[in-house]
Order: C-alpha cells, then structure tokens, then sequence
C-alpha cells in the first residue's frame, strides 16, 4: 500500500508540474479568452451520465478529463473584461499561497497545531482592524466569504445586546441596498421577516438617515427593542456608502450594535484617495471585509472583525472534552472560539504572501485604478445623449443604461438593455450583467480588475453601441405582439 501511495505522489507531482506550466500560460494569455465558456453539450451528456466508479480509473485520464471537461468551461471572472457581479481580481501569488497552504493542509483552528500560521493571521487580522480604526482588544476571524463574515457577526450582534427573553422583540435595520446575505443571516439565526426593517435610500443610494432615525423612534415607542443597524461600506448595485458617522451616532443613542457590511468597499481602507469615503467605519462594533473581492485573493478569504473579541467569544467559544489537549492554556482564546467552524484553513496566509510580494501601497494603487476604470466610463457614456447614468462611478461601480428619445416605458428599456447585456456576454468578448435600482433596469460596471484598460472600457462601450438598437427594438415590437 505504502509503496503504491509513493508510486502515486510521484505520478501526481509529474502531471502537476505540467499543470503548474499550463496554468501560467493560461493567465498570461487571459485577454485574448473569451470570457463566458459554455459547456459543450457532449461533454455535458458524458458528465450527466457519470457515476462515482467501484474500482478506481488511471489517474492521468481523470486529470485530463477534469481539465477539459470541468474547468475549460467555467467562465472567467478573473478576466480583466469581466465587468459582471463583483469581479476577481485574484493574483497568481494568492493562487500560489493555496497550493502551498493545502499542499501542508493545516488544521488553523487553535495555536496547538499551527503556531506560525496561527500568528501570521492574527497579524493579518489586526492590520486590518488597525486600517479600519478599531481599538485594543478588538479581534476578529478569517471565513470563507462575505456572507459567512455577517452571518458570524450578526450572530455576534444578537448575543451581545439581547438577552434571550428578548429575541422576539427585537428589530433590525437595513438598507434597500443591502445585500442579500443579511437577510439570510438574520432568518438562521432565528430572526423574523416581520423583525427586519427595510429602510429606503435616498438619492444616492445611501440608507436614508431621517427615515432610519423615525423608524427606530417609532418602534421604541411601541416596545419594541432597536438592536442592530446594518450599514453597507460599498452597496453591491453601486457602490455606495451609507451616512456611517450619523448611523453610528444614533446607534450609540439607542443602544444598538452597528454592522457595517464591507465585504465590497472595506478594501478603499487602503487607497489614500479613496479611504474618506469610509470615514465613520472606526465606530462600528463589527465590519465584513473580504479580501477575495478587491485584495487580489482566490475565493475563499474573507475577514470578520469585532471592535471587542470578547463578542465573538461570547456566542462562539466552546470547550468540549475532545479538544482539551489541543488548547493552548486553560485561558487561550482559540480560532474555533470565534466563529461556527471548528477544522478550517489557514486562509490568511496567501493574503500575507500577496502583501509580502505585493505591499500595500500596490493593493491601494490597484484600487484606485478601478476607480478610475469606473470614471472613465461614466465619462465616455455620459457624453452620449441616447444613453443615460444611473448611477455614477463609486468605488469601481457605474450604471447606465441606453435610453434613446422615443422610448419612455420602463419595461421597453428594461428589455433592450437585458437584450445588449446577454448579447455582450454571448460574445465572450466582455460580460456585463444588469440589474435594478430605483425601478430602472440598468446595465451595471465593475471595473476594479488591475488590468483593465482604458482601451477595453472604450471597446466594451464600442460593442454595446453596436449590437444594432434598432434591431433589439423591431426584436422587442415581435415580442410585444406574440406576447
Ligand atoms: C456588499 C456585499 N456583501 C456581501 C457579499 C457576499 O459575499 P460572498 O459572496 O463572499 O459571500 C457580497 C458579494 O458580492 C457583497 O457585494
């Protein structure tokens, strides 16, 4: 057995070498990919019909079958033309910090089994509550993602100002912006649709503070109890920021935790140029941060950041018989302590060999080129009459939409854009999503890749242009009449 494993590893190192090769030159190639790499449909046949086999098959035709069947058709959000959704901004280097990390495979979840890698993530998590302006004894936890990070912390939130008799009088507060995560942590962690307020934003896409400041009033009033508002440090659609100071100050009049959701926008931390709009983010008690959306990071990193570890340990520590020994002391504050996983990876250490290559004056240049990016195009579409900005560039965020004179009902530019938007990704060329803000469908721009240029914003715009508007509307009057 032992001397077939050898044989194995040694074929594995073989066939990865190779892979290594291929991986450089896929991403040295990136711009001239297309983007969107649908599946072909025998290969999808072959895949429908495979089962897990009794025996096992040779390891050279599985490695290539993955290749060509699985991962040859996954679209590529790490294109620097991927302008859907929250692009990847993933460095090689990162991607190098995974293979080294799960190649060692550390169990991170107390100091006992991982001592270095231990420290150098308590060193990654104080960096960033450092940037963020968090006092001593604040901490915090690295998960898998953003959704994970507010789960951890509303969870955080609920333990720490409600005492369990309370729960179901409790409300929340969010945003018409905030992100889709929240609302799924609050139903796990037992909260009721009628618990949760949504709060309209304003012109700007910024929770709007009166109205907040009236609904927490008038619940209060009918005793209910005001316990957490949930700010978002760059909102999803367009990268907005809500009034952080003013929602800290009424946070701190009612007695209620403030979360600010930074899973997109807490990375501007690092952008001279960019940090001001985050002022106020220093007052929150927690903050959501992922470094797999703008710190160059494969997915899977993100960071959840109390002002006080001693909230996190509150709902999450736990000392069962098993997990005596692996302790540090009877008094260490463990990994497994923090947060609702107990085996986990070390997920900071390929952000700390992106920073150690990269530094962080580099990461706060990258920011402020997407920003730019994102300016840039509301420059070149706004110039143009038939087209409309919806929402100006914020952190790497634009939305527009095209608009010509003589049509005017809503579900008519709704489709036209939907139409550009599928086509301009069908292309392969560049992908570019819509979505809704303030019941306008819009096409939305995220251009924070590092390698996107001026010259692919103005091809993208060039090609929008050109899928033939007038086409898209004789295609929409067919569809109205058959409708
Ligand atoms: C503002 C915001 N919060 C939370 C999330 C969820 O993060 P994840 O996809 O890493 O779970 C996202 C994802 O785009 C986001 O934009």
């Amino acid at each position: 057995m032992e001397k077939e494993r050898r044989k194995q590893n040694i074929l594995v190192g073989k066939l990865m070498k190779g892979f290594v090769d291929q991986t450089v030159e896929f991403y040295n190639g990136m711009k001239e990919r297309k983007i969107c790499r649908p599946t072909d449909k025998k290969v999808w046949d072959r895949l429908c019909r495979q089962t897990v086999p009794v025996k096992g098959r040779p390891l050279e035709e599985v490695y290539q079958e993955m290749l060509d069947d699985v991962y040859m058709s996954i679209s590529l959000a790490q294109h620097p033309r991927s302008f859907s959704c929250v692009p990847s901004t993933a460095s090689l280097v990162s991607w190098m910090g995974d293979i080294m990390t799960n190649a060692f495979n550390p169990h991170a979840s107390c100091k006992r089994n991982a001592l270095a890698a231990d420290l150098i993530e308590k060193k990654m998590i104080h960096w960033m509550c450092d940037l963020a302006g968090y006092p001593q004894g604040c901490g915090g936890l690295f998960v898998s993602g953003g959704s994970m990070a507010n789960l951890t912390a509303l969870t955080a939130a609920r333990d720490s100002r409600l005492k369990e008799e309370e729960r179901g009088k409790a409300v929340v507060y969010l945003s018409d912006q905030t992100h889709i995560s929240l609302a799924k942590g609050l139903h796990i962690i037992g909260f009721f649709q009628d618990q949760i307020r949504m709060i309209p934003t304003d012109r700007d896409f910024r929770m709007d503070i009166s109205l907040l400041k009236e609904a927490v009033k008038e619940d209060a009033g009918k005793g209910k109890i005001p316990f957490a508002v949930i700010a978002t440090a760059g909102t999803t659609n367009t990268g907005s920021v809500d009034p952080l100071p003013e929602i800290a100050a009424l946070c701190k009049e009612y007695h209620m935790w403030m979360h600010v959701d930074g899973a997109f926008g807490a990375s501007a931390l690092l952008s001279e140029k960019q940090r001001k709009y985050l002022a106020g983010i220093e007052l929150s008690d927690s903050l959501s941060w992922d470094a797999h959306k703008w710190m160059m990071q494969t997915y899977g990193c993100s960071v959840v950041l109390v002002r006080d570890q001693n909230n996190l340990t509150r709902s999450f520590a736990a000392h069962p018989e098993y997990l005596k020994d692996a302790k540090g002391s009877k008094d260490s504050v463990e990994f497994w302590d923090l947060g609702p996983e107990l085996t986990r990876p070390a997920r900071a250490l390929k952000l700390w060999i992106t920073l150690q290559t990269f530094g962080s004056q580099e990461m706060g240049t990258m920011i402020d080129h997407g920003c730019e990016m994102a300016e840039f195009t509301e420059k070149v579409i706004g110039s143009d009459p038939d087209w409309e900005i919806v929402s100006p560039a914020r952190l790497g965020i634009v939305n527009f939409r095209y608009a010509p004179a003589g049509v005017s009902s809503e579900s008519e530019l709704a489709r036209i854009n939907q139409i550009m938007a599928r086509q301009m990704t069908e292309s392969g060329y560049a992908q570019v999503f819509t979505t809704e803000i303030h019941g306008k469908r819009v096409l939305r721009m995220c251009t924070i890749h590092p390698e996107t240029t001026k010259e692919d914003i103005l091809l993208t715009i060039s090609r929008l242009k050109s899928l033939k508007p007038s086409d898209i509307l004789k295609d929409n009057s067919c569809h109205k009449r058959t409708a």
